[in-house]
């Protein structure tokens, strides 16, 4: 039996689709570890989002030349292999064969080509008609959350963005087969399942089969509707995209108790001026009217956001009012970026005069104001009483135990092996800026 050892970056679609990847190795007859000198075949599942991710992979392949003995296979999948294809061998001598975001599904035949002796083997194929979507229970990331891609790819184009290039066109998922996924899960025992895909709430299947009973004004928000009924304990969603952020999907979250109150809406920048050159179809004001709703909703949603500094041309004036715009929004969390210029996007072509200094300088400003504001969030929960899903024995202390609330918060507490996989009520004692602790 050959040994695969598979290492991920990237976002969760990268994370579920590695699930996947493992989940046909699995059935073809390989074994998967986590032991990278003992494996007979490396995988890479790689991230091409900013300079940085993509990097990661010729560093680690350097490191696995250097430091594994016995010569292992080394594939590069997902989206550095997408964008580079070929050009991968000449950047990299110690890659044997290299399968695009699409073609995952054929990943033991490119392992068998190159054990047959084939040199350099590449697919940067079109997914297969009947690819199954669905992970084998061994290869889950989480005994208790499942990751449910519903639509995949990217039609935007933002200018700085090469997700639409490495990922292709958006591309939804039947409604029947998302809901079918999901019951099965739950009578797996899954309490959890995060709804995925680069923009969730663009979802449109090419019919509506599955959603006819459903009310709702668009198509996300109907399926939001049928997916709350399947029962399943907890639904969350990400990422959804500003522009086709309906308020119908508050409304959705309001009627269902399992839909959980927590909303990744990225908004990237605080400038209008800003927010057109990245061709991302909302200004401010429009995006500030979405968070209004999602504030005056019913249940007290958490709202967390991407934000990108340093874009080409942000002058002093945008980043400030960048910083306004997060203290009106007063996100739960905030991931931010230093701007990353992507080779093959429009950005790239423009010349940019933030320097790199700038961009430090303003992650840092901009980091400190969201701590302090987050940190507020944060202690506002002290004597409230959260539920949470017990996912895992902590990794600093093994007797505290750890998961995420409704709200999409961590929370530690004490606790015992039977909690596990259970859904407990904690009553917040103290708060850290990333974290919640307290008592059961
Ligand atoms: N589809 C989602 C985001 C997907 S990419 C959306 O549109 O909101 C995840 C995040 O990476 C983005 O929200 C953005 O903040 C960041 N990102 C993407 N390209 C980047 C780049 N070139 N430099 C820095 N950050 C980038
Ligand atoms: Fe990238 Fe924009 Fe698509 Fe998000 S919506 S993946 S930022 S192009
Ligand atoms: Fe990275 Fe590809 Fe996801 S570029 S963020 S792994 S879609």
């Amino acid at each position: 039996m050959k040994k695969v050892y598979l290492e991920t970056f990237g976002c969760q679609m990268n994370v579920s689709d590695s699930e996947r990847i493992a989940s046909v190795l699995e059935s073809d007859g390989f074994k998967m570890t986590v032991d990278e000198n003992s494996a007979d075949v490396i995988l890479f599942n790689t991230c091409s989002v900013r300079e940085k991710a993509e990097h990661k992979l010729y560093t680690r392949i350097g490191q696995i030349r250097k430091f594994v003995s016995g010569n292992p296979v080394v594939g590069v999948l997902g989206c550095v292999a997408q964008l580079e294809g070929e050009t991968l061998f000449k950047k990299s001598e110690g890659i044997d064969f290299v399968l695009g975001t699409q073609a995952v599904g054929r990943v033991s035949k490119a392992i068998d080509n190159v054990f047959d002796g084939q040199k350099h083997y590449i697919d940067l194929g079109k997914r297969e008609e009947d690819y199954d979507w669905t992970v084998a229970e061994s290869q889950r990331h989480s005994p208790y959350v499942a990751f449910v891609p519903i639509i995949e790819g990217c039609n935007k184009f933002c200018t700085y963005c090469i997700v639409p290039f490495s990922r292709g066109r958006e591309k939804s998922l039947p409604a029947t087969d998302i809901i079918r996924h999901i019951l099965e899960l739950r009578h797996q025992g899954i309490r959890e399942v995060h709804l995925i895909g680069q923009n969730v709430n663009s979802y449109r299947p090419i019919d509506n089969s599955g959603l006819e009973k459903f009310r709702g004004a668009t198509a996300f928000s109907k399926l939001l509707r049928a997916v709350a009924q399947t029962g399943m304990e907890r639904i969350k969603f990400a990422t959804s995209f500003p522009r086709d952020f309906h308020t119908d999907i508050v409304e959705a979250i309001n009627e269902n108790e399992n839909l959980c109150n927590w909303v990744h809406l990225p908004v990237q920048s605080g400038s209008s001026e800003v927010l057109r050159a990245m061709r991302r179809g909302h200004t401010v004001e429009s995006y500030l009217k979405k968070v209004d709703t999602i504030r005056n909703s019913s249940r007290q949603l958490s709202l967390t956001t991407d934000i990108i500094v340093g874009f080409p041309g942000e002058t002093k004036k945008n980043f400030q009012d960048t910083l306004k715009m997060v203290e009106y929004c007063r996100f739960d969390s905030s991931y931010i970026f230093k701007y990353s210029p992507r080779p093959g996007t429009p950005a790239f072509e423009i010349a940019d005069n933030v320097t790199l200094d700038e961009k430090k300088e303003r992650f840092i400003e901009l980091d400190d104001l969201q701590k302090i504001i987050q940190q507020e969030i944060f202690k506002s929960y002290i004597n409230r009483t959260v539920n949470v899903l017990v996912e895992k024995i902590s990794v600093k202390d093994s007797s505290q135990y750890s998961g995420h609330s409704t709200c999409h918060k961590v929370v530690n507490f004490k606790g015992s092996k039977d909690f596990l996989g259970k859904v407990v009520e904690v009553k917040i004692t103290e708060a850290k800026v990333n974290t919640l602790y307290g008592t059961v």
